[in-house]
């Protein structure tokens, strides 16, 4: 049986990965400082990860405050590698966003790059998975883009995912061979983020206004009509937008 420790396997990305993971017969294991398990500071890494054949980071820093952030991926990451590499794990994966490498002005996004960076060059077997933004994080945009009380954005292109299909990429590529590069995955529908952010708050029946503005930022960053949207090669899954909001809701 393949062990599979998915640290953040309590988040919305990683407690839908153990899922998946456990009911096509691996044995997952999801670690997070309640199991004991924390990358800061290394607490339960070395027992963890005993055995393991593959190491998959679902986690994310508690705070997007740009000290912090950089010191949670970069310690976490740097933790990790040397943990898994002396416990011998095979396969390393981590999860990541489209466009990250475009987003330097972000100080979240530099965080991303840096923790990109130590995986790339740690001599570990590796895969990356960049998804799109996820459905359940549209409303945290729009909520993180409020001036006066109005939602300000761009009008750039965003292709979201719901996080049950970045759980099924991120378990195919932790079950598969390590590709010491970058996978893209993404849903199956593009939209203007103006126009995604306005079907958003309709459907929480939040009365904020939406205004287009070129200058609006993402997380710090100005973007560029395709700065969130992936290459021609990416994945694309298949639940829509409108269908997950329906689901949700009923
Ligand atoms: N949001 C998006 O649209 C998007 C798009 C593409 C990629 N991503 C990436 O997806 C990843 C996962 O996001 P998510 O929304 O699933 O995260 P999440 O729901 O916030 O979960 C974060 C997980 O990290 C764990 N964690 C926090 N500090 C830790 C520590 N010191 N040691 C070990 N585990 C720790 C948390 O444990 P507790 O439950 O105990 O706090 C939790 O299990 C992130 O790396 C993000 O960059 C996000």
């Amino acid at each position: 049986m393949t062990k599979i420790v998915v640290i953040g396997g309590t988040g919305l990305i990683g407690s839908k990965l153990v899922a998946q993971l456990t009911a096509r017969g691996n044995e997952a294991i999801a670690a997070s400082p309640d199991s004991g398990v924390n990358t800061l500071t290394g607490d339960g890494l070395a027992e963890v990860l005993t055995d393991a054949h593959v190491v998959v980071d679902v986690s994310n820093s508690p705070s997007f405050e740009e000290r912090e952030v950089l010191n949670f991926f970069t310690t976490s990451t740097t933790n990790l590698l040397a943990a898994a590499t002396a416990a011998g794990v095979g396969h390393y994966v981590a999860l990541s966003v489209v466009g990250t490498e475009r987003l330097t002005e972000s100080p979240y996004f530099r965080a991303k790059i840096a923790q990109e960076k130590l995986i790339k060059e740690s001599g570990i077997a590796y895969s990356i998975v960049h998804a799109t933004q996820f459905f359940e994080f549209v409303r945290t945009i729009g909520n993180s883009s409020v001036v006066n009380g109005e939602v300000h954005v761009s009008h750039a292109l965003i292709q979201p995912i719901a996080a049950d299909d970045v759980a099924t990429a991120v378990g195919r590529t932790a079950t598969g061979e390590p590709i010491n590069g970058t996978v893209e995955v993404a849903g199956p529908e593009q939209f203007g983020l103006d126009e995604l952010i306005s079907m958003s708050l309709t459907l929480d029946g939040d009365s904020r206004r939406v205004v287009t503005d070129p200058e609006a930022r993402y997380f710090g960053a100005q973007l560029q009509e395709r700065t969130l949207v992936p290459g021609s090669g990416a994945s694309v899954f298949p639940t829509r937008f409108e269908d997950w909001a329906t689901r949700r809701s009923s």
